[in-house]
């Protein structure tokens, strides 16, 4: 089965051509990173009007670089929840365009079933259920039970700022540019680690597995004051380092419990922040030998792209085949959990 897939979400506007859930025939992604990196974040505004501009030329060039024509698919997917609104509008509106006009079904995608399902593109091989998932990024991070395809526990989430917002925030607080994440990977490089011992939130033992992240900005924004204008670059990265060390001890002191909680043998990491270093080596030491950590195939999985939603897609109708029969609901949702992503568009 091929499945022709948008994703509009957040400031990628992606196209791509994924045939049996994970081989990828085309792919395409237009970023507008650069314009958010001049406001320092994502205006809505100006993310939406880019895919209005992108989109044309995105799903040409995803499906010229499959070689295949639209009476070569069986389906079209798009991301509906969740993200900006008036940019996740732009991926509707054109998929169910493309859905009509083609005569195919179209099938609606969570963006974070989209990030798990990133790490099965390129593999013949299937997940090793149950699997422990972590998709971590700008707008989401989720520690999720994957029991079987479409099957997900979400263990925690994050209550406040999610892992990578806190990197871009702390970039922000640094004057680094946007993305943060990899700015703050880059220049904590040369600082100290061990510099400074930011607190882990504390959260209390009903939520074993939630993330909190905003108290550490507010104490990296304490110390910024407390040094004041005279900062030299050194101080700066042994604050990047000590920022990332603590978002990064999170994560793993989460994903190692669980996974022993769990008994898993495989642990995915997702999202933009799975494209941390420091975060896949402290991983690896963390978990026993007996578990394999799995990254999506290519750097390119790890941040928002079509193929991951194809994917997602493929997987969906393979246990809710009725969605490819009748016309898909397509309930646009800036917010959505993924636990309630099969209830409405499977009900
Ligand atoms: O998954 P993604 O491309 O888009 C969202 O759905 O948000 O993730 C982007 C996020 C940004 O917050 C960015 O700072 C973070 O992922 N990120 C990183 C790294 N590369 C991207 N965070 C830490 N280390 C990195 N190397
Ligand atoms: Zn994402």
């Amino acid at each position: 089965m091929r499945i022709f897939a948008l994703e509009t979400s957040c400031d990628e506007t992606a196209a791509a051509v994924v045939q049996d859930g994970w081989k990828v025939l085309g792919n395409a992604v237009a970023s507008s990173m650069a314009l958010h990196a001049q406001t320092g974040g994502v205006v809505p505004e100006v993310a939406a009007r880019e895919h209005a501009l992108k989109i044309l030329p995105v799903i040409k060039k995803a499906l010229t670089e499959s070689g295949l024509g639209w009476e070569h698919i069986d389906a079209i997917a798009v991301t509906h929840a969740p993200g900006l609104l008036t940019s996740l509008l732009v991926g509707v509106n054109a998929a169910q365009a493309l859905a009509l006009v083609h005569q195919k079904p179209l099938i609606p995608v969570h963006h974070v079933a989209g990030h798990i399902y990133a790490n099965r593109l390129g593999r013949t091989a299937d997940f090793n259920f149950p699997a422990l998932v972590l998709t971590a990024s700008g707008g989401h991070s989720e520690l999720v039970l994957l029991k079987g395809h479409w099957d997900f526990e979400v263990l925690g989430e994050t209550l406040d700022d999610a892992a990578g917002e806190a990197f871009d925030k702390i970039a922000r607080l640094l004057g680094l540019g946007y993305p943060g994440g990899p700015a703050i990977a880059t220049l904590a490089l040369l600082g100290n680690p061990k510099a400074h011992v930011f607190p882990q939130a504390e959260l209390g033992e009903a939520r074993p597995y939630d993330f909190s992240f905003s108290g550490l900005k507010s104490a990296v924004r304490r110390l910024l004051q407390k040094t004041g204008e005279g900062i030299t670059e050194r101080q700066k990265a042994d604050i990047a380092s000590s920022a990332q060390e603590a978002i990064v001890d999170a994560l793993v002191q989460r994903l190692a419990d669980a996974a022993q909680k769990y008994k898993v043998t495989q642990v995915h990491i997702a999202g933009g922040v799975s494209a941390n270093e420091r975060f896949r080596e402290k991983l690896a030491a963390a978990l026993s030998h007996k578990i394999t950590v799995v990254l999506p195939e290519k750097k390119q999985y790890c941040t928002d792209n079509a193929a991951m939603i194809g994917a997602a897609a493929y997987f969906l109708v393979q246990k809710h085949p009725r969605l490819l029969k009748k016309p898909a609901r397509v309930p646009v949702l800036s917010q959505l959990a993924l636990s309630k992503a099969v209830a409405i568009i499977a009900p």
